[in-house]
Formats: C-alpha cells, structure tokens, sequence
C-alpha cells in the first residue's frame, strides 16, 4: 500500500511536515496549530483502515489533511472515500489545498462543520479516525462506536499525550463490552476499539 504514495502526496507530506514543526517550535497559538500525527502513526492508521470491513470511512479533524493521505491510501485500495470533518474554515482552506495538490480528491470528501452535527446521520461505520478536541472525545465515541459494523474499528489520537483528560473516555473503551480495545504506543498513543 505505501508504494502508492505519490511524488505529490511526498512532497504535500513534506511541506505539513515542516510547517507543523515550525509551528510546534515557534509558539504559534494553539488554534493555529496544524497537531499533526507523526508518519508511523499514519501508516498505522492506514494499515488498520486498509483491513475494514465494507462501510463508510470518517474522520473527525482534519487540520491541514495529513492524517487524511494517509487514510487515502486505503481508500485507493479499497476504491471508497473517506469523509473527513474540519471545523475552522482556514484550516478547511489547507486541507482543500492538500487534496488538490496530492491528487486525492476522488477519495476525499471534506465537510466543514462541527462533525457532531453530522455523526448521527452517517451510518455503518467501518473505519474512524478520531482527533479533534479532546473535549469532544466523549461525545464521539458515545455517538460513533453504535454506529460501527461488526470489526469496524475506531482509533482515537493522543491516548498516552493526553491521558488525564481522556481518561473517562479511555476508561470506559477499555471496560465496553461491545469493542475489543487496546491503548497502542505508537505516536501520541492510539485507543483502538474493534466492535465485536
Ligand atoms: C489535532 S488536529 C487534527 C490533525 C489531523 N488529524 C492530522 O493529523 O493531520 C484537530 C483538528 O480538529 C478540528 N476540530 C475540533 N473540533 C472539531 C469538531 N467538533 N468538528 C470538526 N473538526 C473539529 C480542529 O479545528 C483541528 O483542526
């Protein structure tokens, strides 16, 4: 699969690469921030995705749309389109950016909008990719893990990085009995729940 990275989707990488570096560095505000995944979270993202059963692909946070080329790489194998949700229109702007400039459009549909106004009406969930506020960690997961497919599975971002403040929500994944789940240290730590 990762043979499918393109020289533009490489390059595209390279430059959110660098600029989230240089955001990290130079005290940009938070808001402003791309909090982008590191490459091996990526490709473990899209190794997982790549396995799903048939259903719809989500993510929740897009930024600038890192995280989502690595999600289209599945996609390419599998022929779907990933549904991504981004909140902040300049950030929306980027990602529109990324996609045209990777060549990823067909395998991309990016909503601007609070994406817990639209969870509720997307149903059959294969693969989710979960990396918005942490606030709102809570909330998806109660909205998202009803809606998966028998082995749909849900990763959640910054589960080791931002324990304290997800710890109901990881607490709660870790006792549900409807997923099987495991806090995998990869990255910032991803919660991955398959729903059984
Ligand atoms: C950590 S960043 C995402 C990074 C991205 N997944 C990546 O690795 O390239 C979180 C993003 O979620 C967006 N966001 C926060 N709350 C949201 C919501 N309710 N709906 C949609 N997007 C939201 C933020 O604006 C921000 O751009």
């Amino acid at each position: 699969m990762f043979e499918k990275i393109t020289i533009d989707m490489k390059r595209r990488m390279k430059y959110l690469e660098k600029a989230d570096s240089v955001d990290r560095a130079d005290g940009t505000p938070r808001l402003k921030r791309l909090r982008q995944i590191p490459p091996e979270t990526g490709k473990f993202i899209a190794l997982l995705a790549s396995n799903c059963p048939s259903g719809e692909f989500i993510e929740i946070g897009t930024s600038g749309g890192y995280s989502t080329m690595w999600i289209s790489l599945a996609c390419m194998e599998r022929s779907t389109k990933l549904k991504t949700f981004e909140i902040l229109p300049e950030k929306v702007k980027l990602a529109r950016e990324t996609f045209e400039q990777a060549k990823i459009t067909e395998y991309v549909e990016l909503i601007e909008g609070d994406a817990l106004k639209y969870i509720s009406s997307i149903n059959e969930i294969s693969f989710c990719f979960l990396d918005a506020e942490k606030e709102i960690y809570g909330e998806c997961y109660d909205l998202v893990v009803p809606k998966l497919v028998k082995n749909g599975v849900l990763v959640a971002d910054n589960a080791i990085n931002h324990y304290e403040t997800l710890k109901p929500m990881l607490e709660k994944a870790l006792a549900d009995s409807r997923v099987d789940s495991l806090v995998v240290p990869i990255g910032k730590g991803e919660l991955v729940c398959r729903k059984r």
